[in-house]
């Protein structure tokens, strides 16, 4: 029987979800994986919130000192669930310092200050587990890092933040507006603490530039990922992208083409019978290309204290048990990736334009499309008794730069109101 002496610091949702799957599962752990997990010591900043957790583990020190448990000689593996990056920080530096294995859900402190974390594990002879910070249940970094290890991975789509999916999913099926959907997202509690880092895409960026770093074997720095939000998505938008046959989703994606790699998290539009756009809701997946074993599909619950705690708990085993018996196989240092400053591939885009109702401004618009050589699919308009009238294009294939650049000069134009939105339709997802 291997005994893993536990120190679990940070008891909010998620380290209470780990002391209750632990609790629960502790006998067929032993009976089936010889392994005994011994909860040495549990950390909280409210130590009121632990009354439960006194009875469940009556020989664990309770403390709201985590320097009494990061670097403890007495302790064999960390889990850092308090979230943030300042404390955090100090208790990976002092856990990895003292040869202690960390498993981490701190997505955040991965992607900021993951160079030197993993560094100073390596050097401690150590190692960091952090399955449970992208995509929650989802066993992704595994997948990408065993499964997946003997193929050439292409490219990774996700769909990473169960509360932008929750909101776009009810602005959809309730036909909500965005701030409508926002306040019942943040009653059903998936919001970050900050909603921005939600709605803004910076959480989506933080997953994708992890994921895309251990896919690629390259560093993919989150300054270099392009990020663009869901809070200028409309109503309309889900109801002509609907119209048109698509769903529209916030899209994080690293993909490989001529050695550069593209990593950028945007609204995309999927086409409706593309297995990804039934991903619906607070749900979260990953969408993988690889050479040899072509695409697939990873899908489940990106958040919530179970869910994340399960995914915890698995690292917990199987990084606990590798202690003192295996070498250290899984690097999480990589050299910079070239990174692509625009989108390499041309691709049909959606249009949205907010004018003044008047004749002439439909041939203004196509008038500067057309000098950019985009050429115009279709023109839609609802009818409208007030201005902004919403002008929506549907463009065949054309370049990234040069919807940019068509878009910058009709912003300009007098007959503009607001400013104009474009969104890519994905057809070859
Ligand atoms: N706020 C995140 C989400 C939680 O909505 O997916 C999990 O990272």
């Amino acid at each position: 029987m291997k005994t893993i002496r536990v120190g679990l610091i940070g008891a909010g949702t998620v380290g209470l979800g780990v002391l209750k799957i632990l609790k629960e599962e502790a006998s067929s752990l032993e009976k089936e994986l010889r392994i005994r997990v011994q909860v040495h010591s549990i950390c909280s900043r409210s130590l009121e919130k632990l009354h439960s957790v006194r009875k469940d583990f009556p020989e664990a020190i309770i403390t709201d000192d985590f320097r009494t448990v990061a670097g403890n000689p007495d302790i064999d593996v960390i889990l850092e669930l308090v979230g943030g990056v300042d404390v955090a920080e100090k208790i990976l530096l002092s856990s990895l310092k003292a040869k202690q294995t960390v498993i981490t859900a701190n997505k955040a402190l991965l992607s900021q200050k993951g160079e030197s974390i993993y560094k100073l594990a390596e050097e401690n002879g150590t190692e960091i587990g952090f399955e449970a910070a992208v995509g929650g249940a989802i066993p992704v970094i595994r997948v990408i890092r065993n499964c997946l290890s003997g193929d050439n991975i292409l490219g990774l789509y996700g769909i990473l933040n169960g509360t932008t999916n929750f909101i776009l999913s009810k602005m959809e099926r309730e036909h909500l507006d965005y701030g409508q959907a926002l306040v019942l997202a943040q009653k059903a509690g998936f919001a970050e603490a900050d909603p921005s880092f939600d709605v803004e895409g910076i959480d989506t960026a933080h997953k994708i530039s992890i994921i895309g770093s251990l896919a690629f074997k390259e560093k993919i720095p989150l300054q270099s990922i392009t990020v663009e939000g869901i809070t200028k998505i409309t109503r309309l938008d889900i109801q002509f992208a609907a119209e048109l046959g698509y769903r529209i989703k916030l899209l994080g994606l690293v993909r490989k083409l001529d050695g550069k790699v593209e990593a950028r998290v945007q609204p995309v539009m999927i086409p409706k019978h593309h297995a990804f756009a039934s991903v619906m809701d607070e749900t979260n997946a990953i969408y993988y290309k690889a050479a040899f074993a072509g695409p697939g599909l990873l899908m489940g619950k990106g958040a919530g204290s179970l869910p994340t705690a399960s995914a915890v708990v698995s690292d917990l085993l199987y990084y606990g048990a590798r202690r003192d018996t295996q070498p250290i196989s899984e690097k999480n240092r990589f050299s910079a990736a070239e990174i692509s400053e625009a989108n390499q591939t041309e691709a049909r885009y959606y249009l949205r334009f907010n004018t003044v109702d008047k004749p002439g401004v439909l041939a203004e618009i196509a008038k500067v499309l057309g000098s950019n050589s985009v050429s115009i699919s279709s023109v839609r308009q609802n009818e409208s008794d007030s201005e902004p009238v919403e002008v929506v294009v549907v463009t065949h294939p054309c370049s990234e730069s040069s919807i940019q650049t068509s878009l910058a000069r009709i912003d300009s134009l007098e007959i503009i109101l607001e400013p104009s939105i474009a969104i890519r339709l994905e057809d070859k997802l």
